[in-house]
């Protein structure tokens, strides 16, 4: 009837309105301050659904569809008549995908429709993995919040982009990239981990996928990243926690188990609030907490996030683009350990 419900999905929660509604759509990007350029993603329950949304389904599109859905995989295909124009930002593609949280295929199935939706934060705001935090960006502003408890992965679905040649990712997410190749072996992927800061023949990607113009998954408080060897990182962050610190700003660490062990000898003073972001040795562990932690630091009201990087094998890549453009540009070499 035109409303809008969260609703949790495997990857983060969801804002959902009927895709082929486009008064219920544009109320998404109202609720979320959403800029009206950056399309949306339509979920889908089963695949005699995917050829209701778009207008030619490719081999790539069948065999991925087989491999990953339901899944954390969107496809961007050709549109078809009958989703809102809300929905694609007026342009000619449209982005699909099958989700595989119990919930989300119910409430799929029980609507009867294709669901738009978006990431359930306000926009700009760090995705949310639990109903509270959805709760918290947009209580008063929606008709429901269906509780699902904790989003599993806990980083946005991977993005495909079919409709380029070779296929280029556009997000990465859920599905690794080493993963999709073993479907699509030429898909490509935007260098310096999908952030935009795109060079040579990469150029197009930003303006092929809005969203990595707009969102920054972004705290409240300056997210400094720290990169270069993993023991030099846990040093920089040391210290720099301790300058901060007898600076009188209010520090916080999103940092792994491992760094929180190590830099306990490094001596960080305990005025400062630790976030812990999971094991260096399960990427899937800071994955399903990142978001969480952000929103954990903030609710803290420290002014300064120091973080720590990590590898980007695997779901890596897509823990590392978040990090990435949550620090917009505020990022540290630590170089070597000295
Ligand atoms: O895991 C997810 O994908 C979550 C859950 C709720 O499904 N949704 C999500 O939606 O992250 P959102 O709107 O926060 O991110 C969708 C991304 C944006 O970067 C958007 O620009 C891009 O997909 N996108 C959507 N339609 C597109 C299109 N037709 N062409 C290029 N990029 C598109
Ligand atoms: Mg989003």
């Amino acid at each position: 009837s035109g409303g809008l419900v969260a609703f949790p999905t495997e990857t983060v929660y969801g804002l959902g309105a009927n895709a082929r509604d486009g008064h219920a759509v544009a109320r998404i990007f109202q609720a979320k301050g959403r800029p009206q350029d950056n399309p949306l993603i339509v979920h889908i329950a089963n695949l005699a659904d995917l050829q209701a949304v778009v207008a030619d389904i490719t081999d790539d599109a069948w065999a991925l569809a087989r491999a990953f859905w339901p899944g954390p995989l969107t496809i961007i295909l050709p549109v078809r008549e009958g989703i809102a124009r809300e929905v694609t930002a007026g342009g000619d593609t449209v982005a699909v995908r099958m989700p595989s949280h119990p919930v989300a295929m119910a409430l799929i199935r029980a609507a009867g429709l294709p669901i738009a939706a978006p990431s359930a934060n306000i926009s700009g705001r760090p995705s949310p993995t639990r109903a509270d935090h959805v709760w918290a960006d947009l209580a008063g502003r929606i008709e429901m919040i269906v509780d699902g408890g904790p989003a599993g992965i806990g980083v946005e679905s991977t993005v495909l982009d079919l409709t380029s040649s070779p296929p280029l990712v556009l997000r990465p997410g859920g599905v690794s990239v080493e993963e999709l190749r073993r479907i699509v072996p030429d898909a490509r992927v935007l260098p310096r981990y999908g952030t935009g800061a795109a060079e040579g023949d990469e150029r197009e990607g930003p303006a092929r996928s809005p969203g990595l113009r707009h969102e920054h998954y972004s705290p409240r408080a300056q997210l400094w990243l720290f990169t270069g060897e993993w023991e030099a990182q846990v040093q920089a962050i040391a210290s720099r926690a301790r300058a901060e610190a007898e600076a009188g700003r209010r520090v916080g660490l999103l940092v792994s188990v491992q760094t929180i062990r190590t830099a306990d000898k490094a001596g960080i003073p305990n005025t400062v609030i630790i976030a812990e972001a999971g094991s260096r040795s399960c990427l899937g562990s800071v994955a399903s907490r990142l978001f969480d932690t952000m929103r954990h630091l903030d609710s803290q009201d420290v002014q300064i996030i120091l973080a720590e990087s990590y590898d980007t094998a695997g779901v890596g890549l897509a823990v590392m683009n978040r990090l990435v453009r949550s620090a917009g540009g505020r990022l540290v070499d630590a170089g070597e350990p000295g």
